[in-house]
């Protein structure tokens, strides 16, 4: 492997363009995605950062028609009750919204982090455990981008009861839920977030950086 310092310019206005057009995708086509691809794609999980080398991060993937019917029905009881939270213009705006594509995506996975493992030997976590989460969390960001290049899609979901999808899925205890994911071809590309699209929220002005 060449090792080097800076990407020539070319490869950097390109990852630029990589990362404005990574979307949370909730609409999929219904082309399935090649195993070759996907297993492409998971290979950015051990490139990631981790506390102390750790390593936390844990994948169920969701195949059983009766695990992804367990999924679907969480979410859809999560969704309800999260409308509840909401009144008046807000509600009918939070209504119309599409939270999740779990009953297209062709491939679906629950990420875990394995809050007991002593990977790492503790280095990093003692004072902050949650740095064992974060680190799942950036292998995600790197897994996403992977599958973008790919011209896949990748969608979080967190309408979610956890508990009852660790009992559903029947994840190992110790193992914290970071989050459900749909995997696919989206319907479409864009540059814009949906929620902003939507009028849901808008994307901040500035960058809020400030110095001590
Ligand atoms: C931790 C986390 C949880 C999220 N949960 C959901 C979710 O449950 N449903 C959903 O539709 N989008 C979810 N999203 C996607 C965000 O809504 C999305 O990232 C944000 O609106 C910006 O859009 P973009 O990812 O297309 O840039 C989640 C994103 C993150 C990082």
């Amino acid at each position: 492997m060449e090792l080097r310092g800076a990407f020539p310019e070319e490869f950097r206005s390109q990852l630029d363009l990589l990362m404005r057009l990574r979307r949370d995708v909730r609409r999929f086509r219904s082309d399935p995605v090649e195993e070759a691809v996907l297993m492409r794609c998971l290979s950015a999980f051990p490139l990631a950062p981790s506390v102390g080398l750790s390593e936390p991060w844990r994948i169920l993937r969701v195949e059983s028609e009766t695990a992804r019917a367990a999924a679907l029905k969480n979410f859809e009881a999560a969704n309800a009750q999260a409308l509840t939270g909401y009144s008046g213009e807000k509600a009918e705006r939070y209504a119309e919204l599409k939270l999740s594509g779990m009953r297209e995506a062709p491939v679906q996975l629950a990420i875990y982090c394995d809050d007991e493992t002593t990977q790492g030997h503790g280095l990093g976590a003692a004072t902050m455990p949650e740095m064992r989460r974060y680190s799942v969390v950036t292998a995600i960001t790197l897994f996403w981008l992977a599958l973008r290049a790919e011209g896949l899609g990748l969608g979080w979901v967190s309408v979610l009861d956890p508990e009852q999808l660790n009992r559903d899925l029947n994840a190992p205890q110790g193992w914290q839920l970071i989050g459900y994911f749909c995997i696919g071809y989206p319907e479409r590309l864009s540059d814009t977030p949906e929620l902003e699209e939507t009028g849901w929220q808008s994307r901040m002005a500035d960058l809020p950086l400030e110095t001590r």
